[in-house]
């Protein structure tokens, strides 16, 4: 239920038709009611406490001035303009992209539509790795759609690593408020020397605030992005309940409108270098418009986490007795989770605690100190 109040929320208030809504010429303009009623929506929206911008001021790149294909071969096909790709999974191969370059600090986005009908067991993976360069000491900011049973609530988590933080992913998981298969919706992670930020279209869904005592867990190294769709039978629907089922595929994600902002670096320069040729970059950065949450943007944050959060690590005091120093405790969200971090109503205590199979460059994280995997209580 409160899904839907969080959707028509949306659609009425959020909505760039609501916000601008456009005066078109028409035989009734003439009269002075209709104009009236008119600008009376116009002057009441954008006066509303909940109107924020339709979309980021960003703009995007083909695939060729930024990306690279990274595995799949033949999986990856680029559409004629160049402004969009598609990522196949069939039975003998996912696939994926990379960024050419990597970047210290940037916003990474795109336009995403999921594969529909049966996906159990599929993961689509956008994120920041450097994982690649730094087999030891990684860092690593993830969004992933963990593959759905038709007509079910699509699930997604995101997860952050510093420094080779692999038993802290500091996990959380989510229902969506939309079906991410019928149309595409913009995706980003916003990385700066300061903050993260996850979004969802325009709504902030995580933010975490540097913070001295996190240390080496805030991701500080130079990190690229990738985008990759693979078969996570193991773990990701249901904590491996519901397998790839290959009569469906191929299954194919589409992304578009590809976003990289940021400082780009060679990999190899030594750390103190890149953070003095990206410290301007950095300042224009954070004065763009993703880089700050407004007070309206914080409600719907607020909400989303209040209505769509169902396990969150900061909950956790199971694997983490003492809550992580960026842990901002909020009351009413706590009241709705257990000591596992699960939510307390609706849930199973079905856990898995082995994850494999992650994209192929990706880090393999197969150890026994790697980070259970919530229960996904289908
Ligand atoms: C779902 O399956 C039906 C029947 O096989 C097919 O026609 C349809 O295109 C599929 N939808 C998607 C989004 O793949
Ligand atoms: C990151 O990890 C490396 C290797 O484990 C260590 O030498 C370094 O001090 C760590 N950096 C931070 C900022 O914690």
């Amino acid at each position: 239920m409160d899904h839907d109040v969080l959707s028509s929320l949306r659609s009425s208030k959020f909505s760039p038709s609501t916000t601008f809504l456009p005066v078109s010429p028409s035989p009734l303009s003439s009269s002075i009611l209709f104009r009236f009623l008119v600008y009376g929506v116009l002057v009441l929206s954008l006066f509303s406490r909940h109107v924020i911008s339709a979309s980021f001021d960003v703009s995007s790149i083909p695939f060729e001035e930024g990306y690279s294909h990274l595995f799949g071969e033949g999986n990856l096909v680029r559409s004629d303009d160049d402004y969009s790709v598609k990522l196949l999974l069939d039975r003998f191969t996912g696939a994926g992209f990379i960024s050419s370059s990597m970047y210290q600090h940037g916003f990474f986005s795109a336009k995403i539509k999921l594969p529909g009908n049966y996906t159990a067991g599929i993961v689509v993976a956008f994120y920041t790795s450097n994982g690649d360069v730094f087999e030891k000491n990684h860092d690593e900011l993830d969004i992933e759609f963990l593959g759905n049973v038709q007509g079910k609530k699509w699930r997604f988590q995101t997860n952050v690593y510093g420094n080779g933080s692999t038993s802290r992913g500091r996990e959380e998981r989510y229902t969506m408020w939309f079906d991410p298969t019928r149309e595409f919706h913009r995706y980003s992670i916003l990385w700066t020397a300061t903050n993260i930020i996850f979004y969802v279209d325009d709504v902030p869904i995580r933010e975490i605030i540097r913070n001295e005592e996190m240390g080496g867990d805030y991701p500080a190294k130079p990190m690229a992005l990738y985008a990759t769709i693979w078969d996570a039978s193991s773990w990701a629907t249901a904590g491996g309940k519901y397998k790839v089922n290959y009569l469906y595929a191929p299954f194919v994600a589409e992304f578009k409108d590809l976003v990289l902002e940021g400082c780009p670096v060679e990999s190899a320069s030594p750390l103190g270098s890149i953070a003095s040729s990206c410290y301007e970059n950095g300042l224009e950065l954070e004065s763009r418009d993703f880089s700050t949450i407004t007070y309206e943007s914080r409600v719907a944050m607020r909400q989303f986490r209040q209505r769509h959060m169902y396990y969150s690590y900061c909950y956790d005091t199971v694997r983490y007795p003492f809550s992580l120093p960026e842990c901002v405790m909020v009351q009413s969200e706590k009241e709705r989770f257990k000591d596992t971090g699960r939510l307390k109503f609706g849930g199973s205590h079905k856990r898995r605690s082995r994850r494999r199979g992650r994209a192929p460059i990706r880090v393999e994280m197969g150890r026994s100190d790697e980070p259970q995997q919530p229960y996904e209580g289908l």
